[in-house]
Order: C-alpha cells, then sequence, then structure tokens
C-alpha cells in the first residue's frame, strides 16, 4: 500500500496501517519493558498529541518551565516507533519516562497491555482529524510524496489506508478500556474547551497537586496561540531541514472544532456519519464537531 505512487510508504499489520518505518522495529516493540512510573501520551495522529504532551509534561514536572523551554518535545517526550531516537534510547532514559505513540492498544508492547504503566489517550472527532491529516501529508510533501487533493485525501482516510487507521478501531480500543485504572481517556475538544480544567483532570490521574497559580500558567503556556509560536514543540525546523513543504501550513495550524465544515462535501460527511453509526453508535461514543 501506498499514500501515493512512488515508494511504499506503509504496511500492513494485523490489520492495521503502519508507516513503514515501523516495520524494522516490529519485533522489538512488543517485549519493551515499561514500568508504573512511565507515562505514555498515545492517539491517532492529529488528534492534539502534541498540546497533550506539553500538558502531561508541565504536570508531570510539577511546572518545570525550565526543561521545557531548554528541551525540545522530541529529547523530552519521543516517538516511541519512531527511528529517532529510537527504542534503544528510550530503554535508557530516566525515569519517569515521557513517551508518545501512535500505535493502537493491540499493538503497544505487552506491558503496556497488561497495565503497568499510566496511559493517557486523546481522541479527536474524525472530521476535523481527517482534514488535519490532509495538511500535514501536504506539509510533509517532501518526504510522503502525495500528490493528492483533498478528495483524494479523504478516500483513503475512510478506506483505511492512511497510517495508524482504522481510525475507529484506534480510538475504540481505548474508549473500551476508558475505565481500567491505568488509563486516562480524553477528547481534543474538551481540552480545547477547558485547558485548566484539563490540567486538573490530568494532575488527578498522576496523582499530583498543582497549585492553582501554576495551573493558571501551564493552560496559557498550552493556548493554541503560545503554541504554534514556541519553537520547541512547533516543529517549524521540517521547514529548514527539507522534510516539510516551506510553503505547507504549520504543524500547529488552526486549533478549531469543526474546521471540517469549510472541506467536506455532503457525501463525505455521510460517509463519515454511516462509519461512525456503524462502527462507535454501540459503544457509545461520541464527539463534538463544532458549529
Ligand atoms: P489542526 O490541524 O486542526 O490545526 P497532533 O499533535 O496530534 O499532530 O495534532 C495536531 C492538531 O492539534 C493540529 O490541528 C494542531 O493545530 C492542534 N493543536 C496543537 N496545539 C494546539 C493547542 N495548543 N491548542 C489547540 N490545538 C492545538
Amino acid at each position: 500500500d501506498e499514500l501515493q505512487t512512488g515508494r511504499p510508504q506503509m504496511i500492513r499489520y494485523k490489520d492495521t496501517m503502519l508507516p513503514i518505518f515501523v516495520e524494522r522495529i516490529l519485533g522489538d516493540i512488543e517485549d519493551f519493558e515499561t514500568d508504573e512510573n512511565d507515562i505514555w501520551v498515545v492517539s491517532f495522529p492529529r488528534s492534539g498529541t502534541t498540546l497533550t504532551q506539553e500538558l502531561v509534561d508541565l504536570v508531570q514536572s510539577e511546572g518545570d518551565f525550565v526543561r521545557v523551554v531548554t528541551m525540545t518535545l522530541e529529547e523530552r517526550f519521543p516517538y516511541f516507533e519512531y527511528m529517532y531516537p529510537g527504542i534503544k534510547s528510550i530503554k535508557k532514559m530516566d525515569s519517569p519516562r515521557l513517551i508518545k505513540s501512535h500505535l493502537p492498544f493491540s499493538l503497544l508492547p505487552k506491558s503496556v497491555r497488561e497495565g503497568k504503566a499510566k496511559v493517557i489517550y486523546v481522541a479527536r472527532n474524525p472530521k476535523d482529524t481527517c482534514v488535519s491529516y490532509f495538511h500535514f501529508v501536504q506539509l510533509l510533501k517532501p518526504t510522503f510524496r502525495f500528490n493528492g487533493n483533498f478528495n483524494d485525501f479523504f478516500s483513503r482516510f475512510i478506506n483505511n489506508k492512511v497510517p495508524y487507521s482504522p481510525w475507529w478501531r484506534h480510538v475504540k480500543e481505548f474508549w473500551d478500556i476508558r475505565d481500567s485504572p491505568n488509563i486516562l481517556f480524553l477528547k481534543y475538544e474538551d481540552i480545547v474547551e477547558d485547558l485548566a480544567g484539563t490540567v486538573l483532570t490530568i494532575a488527578e490521574f498522576l496523582g499530583k497537586d498543582i497549585h492553582p497559580m501554576e495551573v493558571k500558567t501551564i493552560a496559557e503556556h498550552c493556548s493554541f496561540d503560545r503554541m504554534k509560536y514556541n519553537k520547541n514543540l512547533n516543529y517549524s525546523w521540517w521547514k529548514e531541514t527539507g522534510i516539510a513543504d516551506k510553503e505547507g501550513q504549520d504543524f500547529i495550524r488552526k486549533g478549531k472544532v469543526g474546521d471540517w465544515r469549510k472541506m467536506f462535501d455532503v457525501n463525505q460527511n455521510l460517509q463519515i456519519e454511516t462509519m461512525k453509526y456503524l462502527k462507535l453508535n454501540e459503544c457509545g461514543l461520541r464527539f463534538d464537531e463544532g458549529i
């Protein structure tokens, strides 16, 4: 399977599409040892991962702003299945380790599935996720070589042909275990609606006592406008290194709920509604899709 003509971008593994770089480490994932001090942030791409990571880092470090301004997010909170820094380096990180992953629950290491670490999952409504993913793929055009339009991308999204899809199974696997004591299930729409409230929710989950002033400072630091221009978070260096298209929209792009309305046609909306009805209606997972 390819995102576009040219070199293969993905592999299909256990009915999930994975980026090609995961292929080499498939054998190392299952036995990776995690422990009760590790904190994982897991999501389907473009669901508010970066925002959640920054919130979690600041809550965990009890507002250590020196840490977050002197280190990039990738250094502090590495992407588990990506080649940099790589699983070997993540193994050697000091505890408590903060780890990001886009793997669905069923493909995470056994120790994570057994509940040995704390996992914060963030889900976003599929329509905004799809639009955000499209802009992301456009931004990474030099890497993904996707030349299609939104309609082309939409077809791939709904037909489970983008990395980490199917989307519905990704969110449903975590939704089904949301009441486990080591799982916190968050929604992007709730986070952006109430950043300070989310700081408190995360603090409670991690067993941290955060002073009200600190809550306010963390929420301000994680506001869209501040994050968009924060060079430790916004992956702006991609444009300098040639990974990303200089003309592409930023990694931290718009941060809106309901932006899909500008992109979707009636038929696309119907397809997502049908997918939601067939796959998620019964389990009760609902999303705010904005106005
Ligand atoms: P948009 O493309 O809709 O703007 P991820 O980090 O999982 O890749 O998610 C990226 C999405 O989260 C992007 O959505 C990005 O703009 C949004 N985002 C990042 N930081 C944000 C913040 N502080 N507030 C609101 N949205 C944010």
